[in-house]
This record gives structure tokens, C-alpha cells and sequence, in this order.
């Protein structure tokens, strides 16, 4: 697909890697040929595939977990990851999910500061603490995950998830000014409806087909639908003239 040496010397950080389309963009992005400092989720017993520990062996993967539901699990995250870059070239801020579907009335305070300590606020903690980092590589690109919702608003009991998924695509356009003097791009990857984990928690599959139907290229989309565009997104060879943007992947779900 892309080079194998596009991304040869480069330290590359994926959050939420452990499954999903994190894993997939990990995956690609060693296939690229980078140092791949992997978040492999909140345990560290989570069976990881074999492509990720011959990586591993290889030194050209380091495995780390981390649970980002407190400012702590960011903080020690970070702080793994400047043990072992001095230089961050891309960061992949992918970790997240919908935690739950709350509805609006019977919405609690421990499940609205979950939600968004971990969509939205471990997004400002690890790129704040990776910014160092990040400047010292001379150009880099920040890639974060947001979500069809945060145009659509989601379905019922997303509110919560789908807002904290557009505060961090505003976040994005409003770094993307801010660190341009520093060599420092700032993008998002907007995922529609990709059938990972993700969808088997909090959807049904009569809820999933219907969807699947309003979408115009008629079916779900998958992690490797959504891959590239980071890796795309990631490379200045590639799109360097590109920040501040929004790239959408949905199958024509949302065409406005
Ligand atoms: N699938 C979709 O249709 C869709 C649509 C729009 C946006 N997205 C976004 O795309 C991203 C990836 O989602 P996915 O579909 O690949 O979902 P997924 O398969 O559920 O993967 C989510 C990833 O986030 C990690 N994560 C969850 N809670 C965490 C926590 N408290 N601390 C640290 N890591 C945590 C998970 O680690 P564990 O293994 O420990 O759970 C996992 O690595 C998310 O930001 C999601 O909001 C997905």
C-alpha cells in the first residue's frame, strides 16, 4: 500500500492499539517502517496478536498499556513514552469509546466525567505532555481520532461521547495554528460506522443493518477502511500542505 520505508526513522505513538482500528494503524505504521510505541489498552493481559510481539522482539515495538480514565494513567503513560523517545514524529491520539449509552435525565456525575475524561480530557493530557517531544522532531503531525457524531450529534445516549468527540476536533483546528510555527501538524480521522468491538457493546445488530442501509457505498466500514488515512494524514511527504482538517471516512453515510 504505502512505502515500506515511509515512515523509516520515525517514533510513532498510537493510543488504544490494542484492538480496533488503533491496532490496525499501529499495524501499518510498522509495516511502514517506524518505531511503533504501541498503547495496548488499559491491562497488560489482553492477548496481543503475533505481528505485535515478532514487533516486539524485533525492537521495532514497544508495548505499553495504560488506563487514561485518570489524570494519573495519562501522566505515567507520557512519562513511558519520553523513557523511551526523546523525539516524537507522530502522535495517534486513538484511544476512546462511548463508555456507556446514558440517557440525558438519568445522566450521572461519574458517568458524564468519565466519558469525557477519557475521550476528551486524556486527549489534552498526553499531547500536552508529548509536546516536548513532538517540537524536538522539527516536523511532526498529531492524528486524532473523532467521530461521525460529533457532526451528527450520535444516536440516543451519546450525547456525552459525540460532544467530547467534537471538542477534540475543535481542540485540533485551534492547535493546528498554534503549533504550525513549530513544525507541528494537526489533523483528525472522523471513523463513520466501523464495525470493531466498539459497535458489538453498544449496538444491536437490527440497529447496525439499518445503518448500513442509509449508507451509500451499502455497507459498514472496517479498521482497514480507516488505517490509511492516518498513515496519510501522519506523512509530510504526503500531506504536508494538510492541517486543521477533518477527514471523514464513512461510506458517503454523511455528505454535507
Ligand atoms: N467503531 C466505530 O464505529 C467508531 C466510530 C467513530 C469513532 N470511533 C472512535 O475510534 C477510536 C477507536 O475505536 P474502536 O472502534 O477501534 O474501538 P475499540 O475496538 O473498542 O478500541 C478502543 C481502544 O481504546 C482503548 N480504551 C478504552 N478505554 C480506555 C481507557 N479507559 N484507558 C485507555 N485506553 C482505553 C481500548 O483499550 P482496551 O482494550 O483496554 O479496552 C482500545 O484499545 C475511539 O476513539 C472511538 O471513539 C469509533
Amino acid at each position: 500500500m504505502f512505502h515500506p520505508k515511509l515512515f523509516e526513522n520515525r517514533n510513532v505513538v498510537v493510543t488504544g492499539a490494542s484492538r480496533g482500528i488503533g491496532l490496525e494503524v499501529a499495524r501499518q505504521f510498522l509495516d511502514c517502517g517506524a518505531r511503533v510505541l504501541v498503547h495496548t489498552g488499559r491491562s497488560s493481559d489482553r492477548p496481543l496478536p503475533d505481528f505485535l510481539l515478532t514487533a516486539e522482539q524485533d525492537r521495532r515495538a514497544l508495548l505499553v498499556p495504560g488506563d487514561f480514565s485518570s489524570a494519573e494513567g495519562t501522566e505515567a503513560f507520557a512519562a513511558e513514552v519520553r523513557r523511551h523517545f526523546d523525539r516524537v514524529h507522530v502522535l495517534v491520539n486513538n484511544a476512546g469509546t462511548m463508555v456507556g449509552r446514558f440517557p440525558a435525565g438519568t445522566l450521572t456525575d461519574a458517568q458524564y466525567g468519565s466519558v469525557v475524561q477519557l475521550n476528551q480530557t486524556s486527549v489534552v493530557e498526553v499531547t500536552r505532555a508529548l509536546l516536548p517531544a513532538l517540537r524536538a522532531a522539527g516536523e511532526a503531525a498529531i492524528v486524532n481520532t473523532v467521530s461521525i457524531s460529533a457532526l451528527t450529534g450520535g444516536s440516543p445516549g451519546s450525547a456525552i461521547y459525540s460532544a467530547s468527540k467534537a471538542f477534540v476536533a475543535t481542540y485540533s483546528k485551534a492547535l493546528a495554528r498554534e503549533l504550525a510555527p513549530d513544525g507541528i501538524r494537526v489533523n483528525c480521522v472522523s471513523p463513520g460506522t466501523i464495525e470493531t468491538d466498539f459497535h458489538q457493546r453498544y449496538s444491536s445488530p437490527e440497529k447496525l443493518e439499518q445503518t448500513r442501509k442509509t449508507i451509500p457505498l451499502q455497507r459498514l466500514g472496517t479498521s482497514e477502511d480507516c488505517a490509511p488515512a492516518y498513515l496519510f494524514l501522519a506523512a509530510s511527504s504526503l500531506s504536508g500542505y494538510i492541517t486543521g482538517q477533518v477527514l471523514e471516512i464513512n461510506g458517503g453515510q454523511l455528505i454535507c
